[in-house]
């Protein structure tokens, strides 16, 4: 017998049980929200042609530089695993002609990433994004009604997160380059305090040396000059207009002029949902605008905006916040084989009413069956005795307190809902 245990690949989890309760109120929250915004789900592959994203995200971003799970597959063609979505969207928009509509389309996609960053806390190399895309209209009406979905979505949760709304507008082409131009010089005078990785970038993409977290570059960068200064009268006329909306949405957010973003195909809006919970400055959302994106894959040149958000730093974050954990169990214990017709019954009665129940399938003497109920981490157990079934009541434990009901047989799913489940236990609701 081969006796080696396999694991996982570094960077790669396996998300189960409580945990798993937590992504399901994610998912069930994104999909109600987005519709209402008139989003419509598109379920993308995994894998697409090492191109989209090279030329989506830019040969200088650090994905495209580093990060890409890519191989040459048998037809010599080579293929990566999707490190995000909307260059996938792009591609998708433009091979279906939706170009044609003459509507603003707006899709949501969900399900897993790849990155081949270095695993840390809140970093994997599989996570999962879902995220929203808006192609056909660069009115900066739609920008803000796209941070309004994004902000209303972490609203959602009854429970406060530690996160705040950072936006800024990094430019046009045109507008930018100037500005790459003046932070390139300063960042020069400055290189003896960058770090090395900072020193890279002022060669490939000085734009990113602003976002990195080493304390020396920061203070380096005190002085550097600011991107507000440089926007051409258009991008500061739609930047204005943006948090003019927003603050007619009553959103909460702030300016940071440091925000850029790592993928080129941003342009004018940015904006990140940032958290200092794994660390400083992490973003467990981000988007922006990226007007040129579609033309550069081959397609028209029409605008478009979006966001993703990392259900990953998401559910870890909701996690640590909330003491409770999952919605109700309740496990039916009976006391002798005989009695399965009546345990069948109520299983189907209260599954039918939505209570999550279970029960033994070996006829395990009573005491067993609450050991083992236990074990499932049940919350209350439903018994069904010979004293029960002939007094037409069923007796209910409390596996948390002990605390003991009796209910008359009749309609006990209903009651059993408006006792336990409709007093508010579940903190999502
Ligand atoms: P992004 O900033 O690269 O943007 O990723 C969005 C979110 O995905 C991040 O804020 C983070 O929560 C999560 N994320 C990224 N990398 C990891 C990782 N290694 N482990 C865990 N979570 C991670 C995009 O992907 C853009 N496509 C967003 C967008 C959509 N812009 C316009 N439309």
């Amino acid at each position: 017998m081969n006796n080696r245990i396999y694991r996982k690949i570094k960077g790669f989890r396996d998300i189960f049980g409580n945990e798993i309760y937590y992504w399901h109120i994610v998912e069930d929250k994104f999909k109600k929200i987005f519709s209402l915004y008139g989003y419509e789900e598109v379920k993308l592959p995994v894998i697409e042609r090492v191109e989209v994203f090279n030329k989506g995200l830019g040969d200088t971003s650090d994905i495209v530089d580093k990060e890409m799970f890519s191989f040459i597959d048998k037809d010599n063609k080579t293929v990566a695993l999707r490190p995000e979505g909307t260059a996938s969207v792009a591609r998708f928009y433009i091979e279906n002609g939706l170009f044609n509509d003459n509507k603003v389309d707006k899709f949501y996609y969900y399900g897993p990433m790849f990155r081949r960053e270095n695993p840390q806390k809140g970093r994997f190399r599989q996570f999962y994004q879902v995220g929203v895309e808006a192609i056909g209209s660069s009115s900066a009406l739609l920008d803000s009604e796209v941070i309004k979905l994004f902000s209303d979505f972490f609203d959602s949760f009854n429970t406060k997160l530690d996160i705040r709304l950072e936006i800024n507008s990094i430019g046009c082409q045109m507008c930018r380059q100037s500005y790459i131009v003046a932070l390139s010089d300063y960042l020069k005078e400055e290189s003896n305090n960058l770090c090395e990785n900072c020193n890279n970038k002022l060669q490939s993409n000085p734009l990113r040396v602003l976002d990195c977290k080493n304390i020396r570059c920061r203070d380096a960068l005190e002085n550097a000059p600011k991107i507000d200064k440089f926007l051409c009268g258009e991008c500061k006329n739609h930047f204005q207009k943006v948090k003019d909306y927003l603050n007619r949405f009553n959103i909460n957010f702030l300016v940071n002029l440091k925000l850029v973003r790592g993928l080129d195909y941003y342009m004018r809006t940015a904006f990140e949902m940032i958290t200092d919970h794994f660390g400083p400055a992490l973003a467990i959302g981000a988007g922006g605008r990226y007007d040129g994106l579609i033309k550069q894959l081959g397609g028209p040149d029409v605008p478009g905006i979006g966001f993703a958000i990392g259900i990953d730093r998401l559910v870890t974050l909701l996690k640590e916040v909330n003491e409770i954990s999952g919605e109700l169990k309740f496990f039916i214990a009976y006391q002798n084989s005989n009695q399965i017709d009546s345990v069948i019954c109520l299983l189907k009665e209260l599954r039918e009413n939505y209570l999550n129940t279970i029960t033994d399938f070996d006829g395990k003497n009573l005491k067993n069956q609450l050991k083992m109920a236990n074990k499932y981490s049940v919350d209350y157990v439903i018994i069904l005795g010979d004293d029960e079934i002939k007094g037409q009541y069923v007796t209910i434990k409390n596996m948390k307190n002990g605390e003991q009901y009796k209910f008359s047989r009749e309609n006990v799913a209903i009651v059993i809902k408006n006792k336990f489940i409709n007093g508010g236990v579940n903190c999502f609701q």
